[in-house]
């Protein structure tokens, strides 16, 4: 682990590597790998988001009954909760393979033609990220869509003609972190989306029990209900916390992980009990300490903490707001009196300095979004 936190920001908010982050919900290189083999490969192993699961099932059965292909799936949601699990779901309960790419990965609109025209009759095309499609492959993506045709265009400049080309009929997945970037012809086109939310810490620990498992270690009720409770609701830091806290009770216990075990190893990855790694700490206790709770422009927070004014409103804040510790208001962020009790601080005399303080909720949405961007 790197000094002074562990979190370095590269490019957008792609999180360092996501190994030395206890608590990015992003994946890191080597993780992709552990977790296709913790993947979820059917509706019925897929833990959690009742609400989407059900409707899915009914949305592919229905397809199977009537031998077509279902409708275009979106999902929508933040990191690590299940969207490309939930994409090869979909490919294996209909029985088709699934073509794997991204928004960002197409860049030229004949390149997705070449994919859409080598597409299997009920194949599945995933694209991942797919608010950042280019504008020239997402006008395709319409047509293809809704007709299953695409138009190659031949020859260059004024001679060009453009030739339509049946393809077979395919479903197309799409995942966004940021379903609000999404133009409104291409929302349209899909007639599913799912939305997917948080999980609740029984949920992870379902989660938690299931990876266990698969990993061969042995796991306590009370030692996953400790994990799950510092996940923030995401099964993808379940899964990281439990292979941590797994390495430090092969080399500190006896395997097996029981809540002293769990806990032990946390606090020493510096994740406490509310899922706050070290940086989430201290902006709160800057918040708190040295601003008396506020308001205090984000600015000077990020002075008092060293850190990037960005990546102490991208990256700390959104789940500050989300946990109900840290409010943004026009005067400036201001600790809820949550987050004086979680630091063990005694509430100030008079009061929380609160003011006439609404979590303005477009503001936390549109940065907490902002996390979410892959
Ligand atoms: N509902 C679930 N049940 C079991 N494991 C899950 C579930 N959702 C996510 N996971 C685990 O979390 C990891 C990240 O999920 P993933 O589908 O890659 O998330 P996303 O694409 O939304 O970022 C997966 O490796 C999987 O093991
Ligand atoms: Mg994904």
């Amino acid at each position: 682990m790197s000094a002074p936190f562990d979190r370095s920001l590269t490019g957008e908010l792609a999180v360092g590597d996501g190994q030395d982050w206890a608590v990015s919900p992003q994946a890191g290189d080597e993780e992709r790998v552990v977790e296709s083999a913790l993947r979820p490969h059917s509706l019925h192993d897929f833990i959690g988001q009742p609400k989407v699961a059900r409707q899915l099932a009914l949305v592919l059965e229905g397809a199977k009954r009537r031998g077509r292909t279902p409708d275009h799936v979106l999902l929508s949601g933040p990191p690590g909760l299940g969207k490309t699990s939930l994409a090869l779901i979909i490919g294996s309960e209909l029985g088709t393979s699934v073509k794997i790419t991204s928004g960002p990965a197409i860049e030229r609109s004949g390149d997705l033609a070449a994919m859409l025209s080598n597409l299997a009759p009920g194949d599945v095309l995933f694209i991942d990220e797919i608010h950042r499609i280019a504008r020239p492959a997402e006008e395709l993506l319409y047509m293809a869509m809704e007709d299953f045709r695409v138009d190659v265009v031949v020859g260059k400049g004024p001679g060009a003609t453009a030739i339509p080309l049946e393809i077979n009929p395919f479903t197309l997945v799409g995942a966004t972190t940021r379903a609000g970037l999404l133009t409104g012809p291409l929302r349209d086109r899909f007639g599913f989306v799912g939305q997917m939310e948080f999980y609740e810490p029984a949920e992870l620990q379902q989660v938690l029990a299931r990876s266990a498992d698969l990993l061969g270690v042995e796991l306590t009720a009370e030692g996953s209900a400790e994990i799950a409770g510092r996940s923030r609701g995401t099964p993808r830091i379940a899964n990281r916390l439990l292979r941590r806290v797994r390495d430090y009770a092969e080399v500190e216990a006896d395997g097996r992980v029981t809540r002293e075990v769990a806990e032990a190893a946390l606090a020493l990855y510096d994740v406490d009990h509310l899922g706050l790694d070290r940086l989430d700490r201290a902006v709160l206790e800057a918040l708190v300490v040295k601003f008396g709770g506020g308001p205090v422009g984000v600015a000077t927070l990020a002075v008092a903490v060293g850190e990037e004014p960005h990546t102490v409103e991208e990256v700390c804040e959104p789940f500050l707001v989300r946990a109900g510790l840290l409010a943004r208001t026009p005067r400036g962020r201001v600790a809820t009196e949550a987050a004086w009790q979680h630091l063990g601080q005694p509430l100030p005399r008079g009061g929380i300095p609160l003011g006439r303080v609404t979590a303005d909720p477009q503001v936390s949405g549109a940065s907490s979004e902002a996390l979410f961007d892959a």
